[in-house]
């Protein structure tokens, strides 16, 4: 981690003292708090309002136009009758402006406060410059745990587009929590368990290979099994093979060594083709869990409590709760089966046990899809409901869905046939710009790396609970908001780089006075926001609060190119001015990254 005093140190050089830190305030990290210590010191001055009041009433912005912090006065609590317009002028024209900010503005009951560029300059893209890649960690959770369970595929089945929204969402949310300094655990919970094992079972001594199963577990294991369910079909009711997998299953239910080994064979394999896909996609989980893992004495002791607690009821030899009681929505539920098999919502309930046990979460966060919901917050509540404290730590994270993901050949999908498909659609693109193509290395490498920000992108432009049409063309396209664009405007900011002399060090000790354009200014107050951009998306868990700021962040970046050169210009003036490119192509960097995608520097 980079030295943290570097906003001290930039204040300092500018002949200025932090202001008086407030408790919930980071100023070492974040130069938006540094201007909110000093707007609350002064606004206490004039108002004697509480600090604490004043701190968290002033709101960031949407619009630059609009100022960095924009403050209601009605949240100040005046006395009734006061005239509230009148007290925000009068308050701006007492407000000492000091070097921290550039104007302050009355807007109807609004104040409007803008930040002062000269203090931004050289301290942001400073601070920026040394941290590098560490710019927009915050300290904000040290030593708490969270879980993200995320993906959470079903062996043998697709992996279909839930699953990817999954996957990508879920890579994101534990990359961001990490940024904010949780300790982060990611659990893919596996659909490994159920009486489609027993038929699975079935199906490959009938139709399995062990050399099949070996070179492609996944996709020879969902070819089994839509041959046995074939053969299930063709024999109607009283099928033998569905005898046949029943009595599998309870085998392995009941632990027979022999009928789970082939079982555990086809676990391990399928984890082990997955653990290369989701490299693809920059993850790695400390944990694959699944449905298989909950043990049986663990299910017997999650019907026990539900018991004592007095939540169960029978109906013909099957239990259920009855969660109407304590929320009309949630309905009856299922937790046994009348011949005493387990189900998916009993197992998530023990599973949920097992890792509060396991971990001592502070917070688990679940991602799945919205078909879910009810399900999710039935567990949720059954939890609550057997009295668990920690069942308010749990956070579910839902989504919509994708229509049309299918590869031009079929309809099935595996993710990594889509990743192969993307890949060289984006290879084929790339092919056409045959002089930029030559000066690229690893151009197979480059497009696949081009083409998974597309699939990341097209994930994250919209708000989670949105449905969105999986579109190729749209996706893989340079133009308009999508992951190519991103990945252009990074290598473009890093051929900047490349075709300069200047050095990191000429860049710290820029002449940043010479920055005097609007565009410098936009973009250097774009870029201070970074760390708030990251506080709103912990509050919101929407990957697009980070797609959107990115964006804005590119089209500043590229509308300062017409008026910003750097080739050509006087040395000092060059300096000033890659500085600023720097520290915007690190955010975007950093930014990308936290999204799960790798940046290129040429493509
Ligand atoms: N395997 C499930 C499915 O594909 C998703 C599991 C979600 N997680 C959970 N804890 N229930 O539908």
């Amino acid at each position: 981690m980079a030295s943290v005093t570097q906003i001290t140190e930039g204040l300092k050089g500018l002949g200025l003292a932090q202001p008086e830190a407030m408790p919930a305030s980071l100023p070492e990290y974040n130069v938006y708090d540094v201007m909110r210590n000093y707007i609350t010191d002064e606004l206490h001055r004039i108002t004697k309002k509480d600090k604490s009041i004043i701190f968290s009433a002033l709101d960031t912005t949407n619009v630059l136009e609009k100022g960095d912090f924009i403050m209601p006065v009605p949240r100040l609590r005046l006395e009734k009758g006061t005239d509230l317009k009148e007290k925000a002028t009068e308050w701006a024209q007492e407000f000492n402006k000091g070097e921290f900010l550039s104007q302050v503005v009355a807007n109807g009951t609004f104040l409007q406060f803008y930040f002062n560029k000269n203090l931004l300059f050289p301290v942001v893209i400073k601070d920026v410059l040394k941290r590098g890649k560490d710019y927009g960690y915050l300290p904000l959770a040290e030593g708490k745990k969270v879980i993200v369970e995320f993906s959470s595929p079903n062996i043998a089945k697709p992996f279909h587009a839930g699953h990817l929204r999954s996957t990508i969402i879920g890579g994101f949310l534990a990359n961001l929590y990490e940024t904010a300094g949780w300790d982060v655990t990611r659990i893919n919970y596996l659909g490994d368990w159920g009486k489609q094992f027993g038929l699975l079972a079935v199906g490959f001594e009938k139709y399995g290979s062990e050399e099949a199963l070996v070179a492609d577990p996944i996709n020879h294991l969902f070819e089994v099994y839509v041959k046995v369910n074939k053969d299930i079909e063709t024999e109607g009711e009283n099928s033998a093979t569905n005898e046949a997998a029943r009595a599998y299953f309870k085998r392995m239910e009941d632990g027979d060594e022999a009928a789970l080994a082939i079982w555990k064979r086809f676990r391990e394999y399928s984890i082990e083709k997955y653990i290369d896909t989701y490299a693809r996609l920059n993850i790695k989980y400390d944990v694959y869990s699944g449905e298989s893992q909950v043990s049986q004495e663990a299910m017997k002791k999650v019907i026990d409590q539900f018991n004592e607690k007095g939540l169960i009821h029978e109906d013909r030899g099957a239990k259920l709760i009855d969660l109407t009681k304590f929320n009309k929505k949630l309905g009856k539920c299922l937790v046994q089966k009348s011949d005493g098999t387990s189900l998916y919502l009993t197992r998530d309930v023990g599973e949920a046990i097992k890792r509060k046990e396991l971990y001592k979460f502070d917070k688990m966060i679940y991602v799945i899809a919205a078909q879910q919901d009810l399900h999710t917050a039935q567990f949720f509540e059954i939890l609550k409901q057997m009295d668990y404290p920690w069942a308010k730590d749990l956070l579910h994270v839902n989504f919509g869905m994708v229509q049309g993901m299918s590869t031009r050949k079929g309809t099935v999908v595996f993710l990594d046939k889509i990743l192969e498909e993307t890949k060289e659609k984006m290879h084929e693109v790339m092919k056409k710009n045959e002089a930029k193509y030559a000066q690229i290395e690893d151009p197979e490498k480059v497009a696949d790396l081009i083409g998974l920000s597309s699939v990341i992108m097209q994930d994250h432009s919209a708000k989670r609970i949105n449905n969105y049409e999986f579109n190729w063309n749209r996706m893989l396209s340079f133009e308009g908001d999508t992951g190519p664009y991103l990945q252009y405007a990074h290598s473009r900011l890093c051929s900047m780089q490349r075709k300069s002399d200047i050095t990191e060090e000429e860049m710290l000790n820029a002449e940043f006075n010479l920055l005097v354009e609007p565009c410098a200014e936009n973009l250097v107050r774009t870029i201070a926001k970074w760390p708030e951009v990251i506080k709103r998306a912990l509050t919101n868990h929407e990957p697009s609060t980070i797609a959107t700021y990115l964006f804005d962040l590119s089209h500043i970046v590229s509308s300062c190119y017409d008026i910003l050169w750097v080739h050509g210009q006087e040395r000092d003036v060059a300096t000033a001015r890659l500085a600023l490119y720097m520290a915007a192509r690190q955010v975007l960097n950093n930014g990308l990254r936290l999204l799960g995608i790798t940046p290129v520097e040429r493509m």
